[in-house]
């Protein structure tokens, strides 16, 4: 079966006739006898239905959705994107270990390391996006993990995934991806040598900006570790989140389809505008990363960054305040579109963000693109009209 269609059909849950598998609440299951109790609980099966926290029905079948579309061995369901991040370097990451960390990652993940692992003594280096096999360089007898995420969130650098993952394949170490950005049907990272692929969910896979979930899915030989802490610390996915995250889940090839070419249009028209600077954004020709893009990804989310050229503050706002189809707000993904400013300047490490400029971060969602070229052209006159 071709994947477009294997997203339809995969992860039904039970075949009682039904399309959409029921929500299946529980905390508590109920056994008719001790050894019914007993033959539930036994160890080695991953998936027992003896407590809700240990999955339901309708957590395993998004997660047989996962599976399929990540071409994974075993999937595990969070509350979050941040959460699945969290859990996958708690997995690996022990006192006195190195982690390498991409310098583009989201902000975050970023903290995560700089507060929670740092207390715990583990290490952080972070490196740059745009490293390549030279992450040699920086591999440490205790490195234990190397973070990726391309494109990087705000800047949208493209890593040589496939480069790095056989680098790391020849030490100790193992390779975590957030893969958010082109989801499992543009980018397969376990495809590309990455062992454990990290979703927020949250974003394309619900697609509706109503759900919050997070997936890690891995290859065989780590899916132990990943498992066990997804256990010990007490990792969820609400079931009603994980209905609606199968819902949007089954449209989301001709949700991403539309995404990349109104996402492509909207970024066009915007290189063309004297208001804008630069468009960061890997399938336009230009762009830093457009070849490694072309080459790994099947396709593109409609997620990028705008640099803007110098402007007031209050411009800046009367420009933002302005827009009447563009909502303004955090998260993406969603069929919406969204402007937020950025500050890619923060937080780097490793790099560094010279550009001084004003800059946004644009989510292009499944409106007319005539009409988002609209309000933006609008509040680009209005920006012109209060300059005088
Ligand atoms: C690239 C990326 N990864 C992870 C996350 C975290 O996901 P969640 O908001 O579901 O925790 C986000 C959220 O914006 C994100 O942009």
């Amino acid at each position: 079966m071709k994947e477009i269609t294997r997203i339809i059909t995969h992860g039904r849950g039970e075949d009682y006739g039904i399309v959409n598998p029921p929500v299946y609440r529980a905390s508590t299951v109920l056994f008719p006898t001790v050894a019914d109790l007993e033959k539930a609980s036994l160890p080695g099966h991953d998936r027992r239905f003896t407590y809700g926290r240990n999955g339901t029905p309708t957590i395993w079948a998004l997660e047989d959705a996962i599976i399929d579309l990540e071409d994974g061995y075993a999937c595990t369901l969070l509350s979050s994107g941040l959460a699945a991040i969290t859990t996958a370097l708690f997995s690996f990451l022990k006192s006195g270990d190195h982690l390498l960390m991409v310098d583009s990652t989201y902000g975050p993940t970023r903290r995560f390391c700089d507060e929670t692992l740092a207390d715990l003594g583990v290490e952080t280096t972070y490196y740059d996006p745009l490293i390549g096999t030279k992450i040699s360089s920086l591999m440490q007898s205790n490195t234990r993990v190397v973070f990726l995420e391309s494109p990087g969130s705000q800047t949208f650098e493209v890593q040589d995934i496939p480069a790095i993952t056989s680098v790391v394949k020849e030490s100790d170490a193992i390779t975590i991806m957030d893969n958010t950005w082109a989801t499992p049907y543009y980018f397969k990272p376990l495809a590309n040598g990455v062992d454990v692929s990290v979703l927020s969910a949250t974003k394309y896979i619900v697609g509706h900006a109503d759900a919050m979930l997070g997936s890690i899915t891995t290859t065989r030989n780590v899916w132990d570790m990943v498992h066990r802490s997804f256990r010990n610390l007490g990792g969820y996915a609400n079931p009603d989140d994980c209905y609606l995250a199968l819902r949007g889940l089954r449209t989301l090839s001709v949700r991403l389809a539309k995404h990349h070419e109104s996402g492509l249009e909207i970024a066009r028209w915007l290189t063309n505008r004297p208001e804008v600077s630069r468009v960061l954004y890997p399938p336009l020709e230009d762009d830093p990363g457009h070849t490694i893009w072309r080459r790994d990804f099947k396709g593109a989310s409609s997620l990028f960054g705008v640099v803007l050229e110098p402007c007031s503050k209050k411009s800046l706002h009367l420009f933002l305040n302005s827009l009447k189809i563009f909502g303004m707000g955090y998260s993406w993904g969603g069929y919406e579109s969204l402007i937020v400013p950025t500050n890619p300047s923060k937080g780097r490490t490793a790099t560094t963000w010279d550009d001084t400029k004003p800059s946004l971060r644009f989510h292009i969602g499944l409106e007319d693109p005539s009409d988002l070229i609209n309000d933006l052209e609008n509040c680009f006159s209005l920006m012109a009209k209060s300059k005088g």
